[in-house]
């Protein structure tokens, strides 16, 4: 019902001056809040819970903070892609997981890829989010790894060049320019050198979705981004040029793979995995 609406009102072309007005008002996260908690009251997808392998579900709410929907074949599918898909890219790059040290899912959510790891033998696992709901479920539900909160901004408890490997899947696609660039200096901090680094972004595969100036910034290769007031939340969206990415944040990193719309069958986002130099 609520998604309705919302899909009508982007046909209708009115979306953006609703938004907008909301904005004005100051009213623009509480509106997205109760948006997500309406989503929240449809989950679906109840077949697929058998191939939870033996895991928790989380609920709803939880489900809807971290992938915008409640369905639950849909966060199973995309936390099973999306693991795949990086221990592919790792692989590519003739890293064997297992002999990794120590990993960190940066912005964990509520574990939709973290909860995969769980077959692997080898790596300490970690999971990191500022989001405490999450990282309290997770803590209940998925004991093979250890979690942490952190507050929106830097820094993180851990030691320099504690892990051999970071993630951060969709996480930089919600966070506004300034904050991010704390971001990839903190995670730099604790990547040990030779380590490894992949991340996700909004890219090419979403021109699509922006507007006339929008889509200008964005071939002049200048990052675009949505509502950064509400960083950290799904409602503030961030797009990347390919040639943004390469010259703003892999400074000190050897990009070593960029695979366009990389997470295809999972998110259609952009996929890089550079290396600590
Ligand atoms: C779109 S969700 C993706 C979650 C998870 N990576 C996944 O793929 O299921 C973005 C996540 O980033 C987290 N996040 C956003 N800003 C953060 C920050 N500054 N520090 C830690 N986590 C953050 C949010 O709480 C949310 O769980």
């Amino acid at each position: 019902m609520m998604r309705r609406l919302v899909t009508t009102m982007q046909n209708l072309g009115v979306l953006n001056f609703v938004l907008e007005a909301l904005r004005k008002l100051g009213l623009l996260k509480i509106a997205y809040r109760t948006y997500e908690k309406a989503l929240a009251t449809n989950a679906s997808g109840a077949k697929s819970r058998s191939q939870a392998e033996g895991l928790p579900l989380p609920p709803s709410d939880l489900m809807v903070l971290v992938a915008g929907s409640p369905d639950v074949d849909w966060f199973l599918h995309f936390g099973k892609s999306m693991f795949q898909i990086l221990l592919g890219t790792l692989h590519k790059d003739g890293v064997r997981v297992e002999s990794l040290t120590a990993v960190l899912e940066f912005g964990c959510g509520c574990g939709r890829v973290l909860r995969h790891w769980r077959s692997i033998q080898g790596p300490q696992l970690y999971g990191v989010d500022y989001n405490v709901r999450l990282i309290e479920w997770c803590r209940k539900s998925l004991p093979f790894a250890q979690f942490s909160t952190n507050t929106l901004y830097p820094p993180l408890s851990y030691r320099d060049g504690m892990f051999d490997c970071v993630y951060a899947i969709s996480v930089f696609t919600h966070m506004s320019e300034a904050l991010q660039g704390l971001w990839i200096k903190e995670l730099k901090r604790i990547i040990r050198s030779g380590g490894y680094f992949l991340f996700t972004t909004h890219g090419e595969s979403f021109r699509d979705r922006l507007t006339t100036p929008e889509r200008e910034a964005f071939t002049a290769g200048d990052l675009v981004v949505r509502y950064e007031e509400a960083s950290g939340m799904n409602l503030c969206s961030a797009y990347h040029p390919e040639v943004y990415v390469r010259q703003r944040m892999s400074e000190g990193y050897t990009v070593k793979d960029m695979i366009p719309a990389g997470t295809q069958g999972a998110l259609h986002q952009d996929l890089y995995l550079l290396r600590r130099d």
